[in-house]
């Protein structure tokens, strides 16, 4: 998908060979409704007859209205603008416009737009407009190409942030595919091509690692998770260099479970098919990594996807089992559905070789995380406050949210073993917090957070899917660190 900015009066927009026209409609409108052009007028008289108002998402539509060269031509109202409501507004309109096959789209701000619901409205549409096409034998491709936005004024910041959700749909989108893909079109192998074919080119490096070569590095909880499934496990590790080598990256663990069927410990049939979703973390990596690719950033990034099925089987991990991890510390693996802990805490010490500024651990670890927060922030866990409130920003900032979740000491409690130095499982109280307790044993030597995105990963039911989350978090985070200048970086080396 296409996304560009024009500096553009409505009146010459709806002139142009657009497929659709949306125009976003502020709340308050005196001065548009006092200009009185037709469709200010329009507005004006839907309004007197109670047909319009400014409830975000209200919508008024035209068709072959004369003088306008654009068949389709939808009036939204997005009251105040702020992200949330032009995100309303465009579902809204998209809803009238989704059966037309649009293929250029224009949306019209009548207002002054925000570099955040820029963001928010070039998101919105490309998630809306998304069709999953891979694994069907007659796939409906999305139609939406091309989407152009303008408005009366247009900022260099406002095409810088062009600029930027140009990369972030993109990478929004390789984690969209990657996570959708049934488990049997996205193994461990399969994963780690896409990985070496999204990290090419001079700034890259890609990596993989089988189980030979993650033998030799120790790692004993990796392993024990990978002992049930046919399919050889994976250790990607992908490096982005976009800066001198003497600074320090930023280091983000995906959980890659490509199947998680608990293992012996084995998941109650209904609704095991979205366990092919438990490799939404490593999806999320693989996506910054493709938006990394476009964007260039001064920064230096690793990216690291222990990848492996959880599989029952004659030779898989038993309840009670006890494991060497990488680290030297002996796990109890009490349940061997709570694997994803087991494969990350090796890469959070294999993390430790690249001296990092900071780990970023990103998993669809538990369902205790769904209970606590839903669908609409993922959980954040920090033995950091920077770092914390860095990554709480960039949520803010991206729409993209978490929530912090506490780390008190008191929670590890249960993660007490008689027979090794930790259990993988505590009670069933607070299981997001004891899981990240897990985690933190594994990651002192560096600043380390760990959102857990079990409910905000994927949708289940009638839209079932992968949202593509949080690329969108973990890139605004990654050009904060370069001072959100990556974008205008681009956009100048275009010209
Ligand atoms: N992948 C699951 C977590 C999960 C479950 C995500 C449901 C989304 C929806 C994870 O591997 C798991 O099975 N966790 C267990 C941990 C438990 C055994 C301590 C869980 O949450 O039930
Ligand atoms: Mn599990
Ligand atoms: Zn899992």
């Amino acid at each position: 998908m296409n996304f560009e900015i024009q500096k553009r009066a409505l009146s010459t927009l709806i002139r142009e060979d657009l497929d659709a026209v949306v125009v976003l409609w502020p709340a308050p409108d005196d001065q548009l409704t006092a200009s009185l052009d037709p469709i200010s007028a329009l507005v004006k008289t839907a309004t007197q007859h109670g047909d319009f108002d400014h409830k975000p998402g209200t919508t008024l539509s035209l068709y072959a209205h004369p003088g306008v060269k654009t068949r389709h031509l939808v009036i939204v109202s997005v009251a105040d603008g702020k992200p949330a409501k032009v995100r309303t507004a465009l579902l809204a309109a998209w809803s009238v416009l989704k059966s037309f096959k649009v293929k250029r789209l224009g949306v019209h701000a009548a207002f002054d737009v925000s570099t955040q619901a820029l963001q928010m409205a070039a998101t919105t549409l490309a998630d809306a407009s998304y069709s999953y096409t891979s694994t069907l034998s007659q796939p409906k491709p999305r139609t939406l190409k091309h989407v152009v936005f303008s408005m009366a004024r247009v900022s260099a910041e406002q095409r810088g942030a062009v600029a930027h959700v140009q990369a972030l749909v993109s990478g929004i989108e390789v984690a969209k595919e990657w996570a959708n893909r049934p488990a049997n079109h996205a193994t461990p192998s399969m994963l780690a091509e896409a990985a070496k074919s999204i990290a090419k080119g001079a700034s890259f490096k890609c990596e993989v690692m089988g189980p030979k070569e993650v033998t030799k590095l120790g790692m004993g909880a990796f392993l024990a998770v990978a002992r049930g499934s046919d399919e050889p496990l994976r250790f990607i590790v992908m490096r982005y260099n976009g800066a001198p080598a003497s600074q320090a990256p930023v280091v983000l663990v995906g959980k890659g479970i490509t199947f998680d069927t608990g293992g012996i410990s084995i998941k109650p049939a209904a609704e095991m098919d979205e366990m092919k979703f438990d490799m939404c973390g490593a999806a999320s990596v693989l996506g910054v990594f493709k938006a990394l690719a476009e964007l260039k950033p001064a920064l230096n990034v690793v990216g690291l996807i222990p990848a492996t099925e959880n599989m029952p089987d004659g030779l898989a991990v038993k309840p009670g089992d006890v494991v060497t991890s990488m680290s030297g510390q002996t796990i109890e693996i009490l349940n061997t559905d709570a694997e994803g802990r087991l494969v990350l805490c090796d890469a959070l010490t294999y993390a430790e070789r690249f001296k990092p500024k900071a780990v970023i651990d990103i998993a669809t670890l538990t369902g205790a995380c769904v209970i606590a927060l839903g669908g609409v922030r993922s959980g954040l866990f920090s033995s950091d406050d920077a770092l914390a409130q860095s990554i709480q920003s960039a949520g803010e900032a991206s729409g993209d949210t978490c929530w912090r979740m506490p780390l008190d000491d008191d929670y590890a409690e249960g993660l007490k073993s008689r027979f090794a130095d930790v259990a993988n499982v505590a009670g069933r109280q607070a299981g997001s917090v004891t899981a990240a307790k897990f985690l933190q044993r594994f990651a002192s030597k560096y600043p380390w957070a760990h959102l857990d995105i079990a409910g905000t990963a994927w949708r289940s039911g009638a839209a079932k899917g992968a949202t593509g989350r949080p690329v969108a978090l973990l890139l605004q985070y990654l050009l904060s660190q370069v001072g959100g200048a990556a974008a205008k970086t681009r956009v100048a080396n275009r010209r």
